[in-house]
């Protein structure tokens, strides 16, 4: 089953406190949504989510709006314009220097893989922002099948050049022209308090939310990145007990602007 649907269908069973009768499942028009329906803009979103206008793109991403950190970061450059928001699971990399004993774990890039949710983000920001935390307790998926569900709803990768390049790459087989770019740390914001700290509830902590800018000379389809509603990736403290260099599970959602 395809991925993003688990976690939108977990999403919405628990943004929509549904009356018991009510199901979750495939009905006969391949529409995996509820049955019997029930008045609910979550509902009713499903359905169109799953409908062809959603994937061919005919939504508003006008309407989209950011969320704001608690501590909020600055906001886009003047005469840029959201152009994707997409869900990325994956993971954070550290090292740890083992000869020093009182080293503490360093950032060393990170791996995700980014799912579409540019029309969850125009049409339903409160199921959008759960997303995080859902798909944080789900595996990391992957198909280079270009015929699998995973890979239709995929946006791409985000990876990192060097410790402090991360790189963002929209393009795929499916869509070979949507962009890349090299970005920067611009700007950083904790997390909200309240944030997942980790999966299945257990971690080290969010890491924060952040601003990136486009990488001096790069050349670039997108100028500006945000990394929001972050859920886990935060290392231990200390390096005691630790890995030379190890990976630690985190969920975001990236705002990509042009
Ligand atoms: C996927 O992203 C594009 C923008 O890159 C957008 O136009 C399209 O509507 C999105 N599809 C979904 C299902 O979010
Ligand atoms: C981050 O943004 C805040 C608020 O806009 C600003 O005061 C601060 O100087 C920025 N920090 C950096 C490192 O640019
Ligand atoms: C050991 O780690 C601490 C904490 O990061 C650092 O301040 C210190 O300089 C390191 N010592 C050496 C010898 O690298
Ligand atoms: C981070 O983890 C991924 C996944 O295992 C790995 O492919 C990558 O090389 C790691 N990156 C670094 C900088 O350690």
């Amino acid at each position: 089953m395809l991925w993003l649907q688990v976690a939108l269908v977990a999403a919405v069973a628990a943004a929509a406190p549904a009356p018991a009768e009510k199901r979750w499942g495939g009905d006969h028009g391949g529409h995996w949504w509820a049955t019997p329906s029930q008045t609910s803009d979550y509902i009713d979103f499903g359905k169109r989510w799953r409908s062809r206008d959603a994937v061919n793109g005919v939504c508003d991403l006008s309407k989209a709006q950011m969320p704001v950190a608690p501590t909020p970061l600055p906001s886009p450059a003047a005469g840029l314009v959201l152009s994707h928001v997409a869900l990325g699971r994956g993971t954070q990399n550290y090292t740890c220097d083992l000869s020093n004993s009182t080293a503490v774990p360093v950032a060393a890039g990170a791996l995700a893989t980014l799912f579409n949710v540019s029309c969850i983000a125009a049409d339903l920001p409160d199921l959008l922002s759960k997303l995080s935390p859902i798909a944080l307790d789900l595996p990391i998926p992957s198909s280079s099948d270009t015929s699998s569900p995973v890979y239709n709803s995929m946006s791409g990768r985000h990876y990192f050049t060097d410790l402090t390049t991360a790189f963002f790459n929209l393009d795929t087989e499916l869509h070979p022209s949507w962009g890349q770019g090299s970005f920067k740390k611009a700007n950083s914001s904790a997390a909200p308090a309240d944030a997942t700290k980790g999966q299945f509830g257990k971690g080290d902590g969010t890491v924060p939310w952040l601003k990136l800018n486009a990488k001096m000379g790069a050349v670039n389809q997108y100028q500006e990145v945000y990394r929001l509603n972050t859920a886990g990736g935060q290392p231990p403290k200390t390096c005691k007990g630790a890995a030379a260099s190890f990976e630690v599970q985190y969920s975001a959602e990236y705002w990509l602007y042009k």
